[in-house]
């Protein structure tokens, strides 16, 4: 692999998702030789840590998260880490950022290469980019951006955030992070789309009845109340993971691969997606929020979460294309925090066949991204000691030995930031489109909630979150397939 000289600067480099998952995946790139000698990466933050005191920290990222490793190549590469205190408001700090930058990349040779990385809370991320434009921080070199979700609050904060980040960088060196396109189960949605006869063949309206999307969780909000009762679930899984997933079962096959043929299809589908009115907001929508238990606060219990909060724990809805291959094919989704399990999966729901045997199932095709990857498809066959019709799943389940290979979704969407590879990233037309469904929903939402006596659903724990999401369907012959 190719050694990429590079400085990378993060800005929040003491915390969560640094030490986390950019911190152990960065490792594994370097044991690959894709970042070998020339390259460096400064943490900034606020707090007064030392360079020794980073590297101790991305030693202990990396031994958390690997069972064997070299001491020495650990070693050698926490040595590539500075750590520099940053004020992010303070203009001045950023000059001393730029001339750290400078001697590094004299010291390791790093072309005038910059990767900038934007890992702390995202109300910092518009005076961050406005300083590295006001400052000059980009380098001689390629200069490229990394953003972390939420890319905004609604369409006009996202459009603000992106045109002070383009005051420095062409959106072909904006890459808006999704972590759901870096997972091996995501990534196989096209392959499976476009190269098994068996799947293209039947992927249109004449024989997809519906398709429904799950994002379970087991979770609640945990610590992040604060920001969790700003955002809700709409905002915080279905504007970007969902409707990724979503964009990617319905968009037309792409000319080739290349990350411009993959945008253009994205694009094109995505001009054709209904914003939904107020009425159908009320119709197809359901919002809920988590009750307590013996054991766990109600969602409005919550530390840092509004008694009174409007703030949805659990989203579920629908959507529709008027052009592409499933165009007037009902999409289904849903969300929510407190479920009884982990779970997301994708269900193809196909449309039944008159047959001479009368009741016979529908073929579902399901894709289990998490916990398992799995794919299987229900098919009909015949009842072994009685006349009748019996239903059999064709399962395909990752072995342990393939689920080892799958590199984490961070260490894979970074390899594509360094190779320079926008497929698996967002898009700022793409993000748009989103944001004008999402903001649609929300309006309709803000405005019940004026009138008094929004409609919240309230579920219990660990269940299936609330029962209305069952009346979303357009037919009395749906149904979630996942129960
Ligand atoms: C994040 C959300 O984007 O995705 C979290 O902000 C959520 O609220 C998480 O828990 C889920 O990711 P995963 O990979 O665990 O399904």
């Amino acid at each position: 692999m190719k050694n990429i000289p590079v400085i990378m600067i993060i800005f929040g480099g003491s915390g969560d998702l640094a030490h986390r998952k950019l911190y152990p995946s960065l490792f594994n790139l370097y044991e690959q030789g894709l970042i070998h000698d020339n390259f460096a990466v400064i943490g900034t933050a606020r707090r007064p840590w030392s360079h020794e005191y980073l590297r101790e920290q991305v030693s202990d990222a990396i031994h958390e998260t690997h069972d064997q490793v070299d001491e020495n190549e650990v070693k050698a590469f926490a040595s590539h880490f500075y750590y520099q205190s940053h004020d992010v408001t303070n203009v001045e700090h950023y000059v001393t950022l730029k001339k750290l930058a400078q001697e590094l990349d004299d010291r390791y040779s790093a072309q005038g290469n910059r990767l900038f990385y934007m890992a702390m809370a995202p109300r910092f991320f518009g005076t961050i980019a406005t300083h590295i434009n006001d400052q000059h921080l980009t380098g001689s070199g390629f200069n490229r951006i990394v953003v972390e979700k939420p890319f905004g609050h609604d369409l006009a904060s996202a459009e603000q955030l992106n045109k002070e980040i383009t005051a420095s960088f062409d959106e072909n060196d904006i890459f808006r992070i999704d972590h759901y396109l870096g997972k091996e189960m995501i990534q196989n949605i096209m392959p499976m789309r476009f190269t098994n006869p068996l799947i293209k063949n039947i992927w249109s309206g004449e024989y997809i009845k519906n398709i429904q999307i799950t994002l379970a969780e087991r979770l609640g909000v945990e610590a992040r109340g604060g920001y969790y009762d700003t955002s809700g679930a709409l905002r915080d899984m279905v504007q970007n993971h969902i409707f990724q997933i979503i964009t990617l079962l319905a968009m037309p096959e792409p000319k080739d691969l290349s990350s411009d043929s993959v945008h253009q299809a994205k694009q094109e589908l995505l001009k054709s997606l209904i914003i939904p009115t107020p009425e159908e907001v009320e119709k197809n929508f359901v919002r809920g929020q988590y009750l307590g238990s013996d054991t766990t606060f109600a969602y409005k219990k919550e530390p840092n979460v509004d008694p009174d909060s409007t703030t949805e724990t659990y989203v579920a809805g629908k959507t529709k294309f008027t052009s592409g291959p499933i165009a007037g094919v009902p999409i289904y989704f849903r969300t929510g925090k407190e479920f009884k399990e982990k779970k997301t999966r994708i269900d193809i729901v196909l449309k039944h066949i008159n047959n001479p045997y009368g009741q016979a199932h529908s073929n579902n095709i399901t894709i289990e991204v998490d916990p398992e990857s799995k794919i299987y498809i229900t098919i009909n066959g015949k009842k072994i000691d009685e006349p009748g019709i019996r239903r059999e799943d064709l399962t395909y389940v990752f072995s342990k030995e393939e689920m080892a290979k799958v590199p984490d979704g961070y260490e894979r969407l970074l390899h594509d930031v360094f190779v320079n590879d926008s497929t698996n990233f967002t898009h700022w037309s793409e993000l748009k489109r989103y944001w004008e469904f999402i903001d649609a929903v929300e309006d309709a939402w803000q405005k019940e909630n004026e009138a008094g006596n929004p409609e919240i659903a309230q579920y219990l724990p660990y269940r299936m979150g609330p029962k209305e999401a069952d009346n979303i369907f357009e037919s009395p012959t749906e149904h979630w397939i996942y129960e």
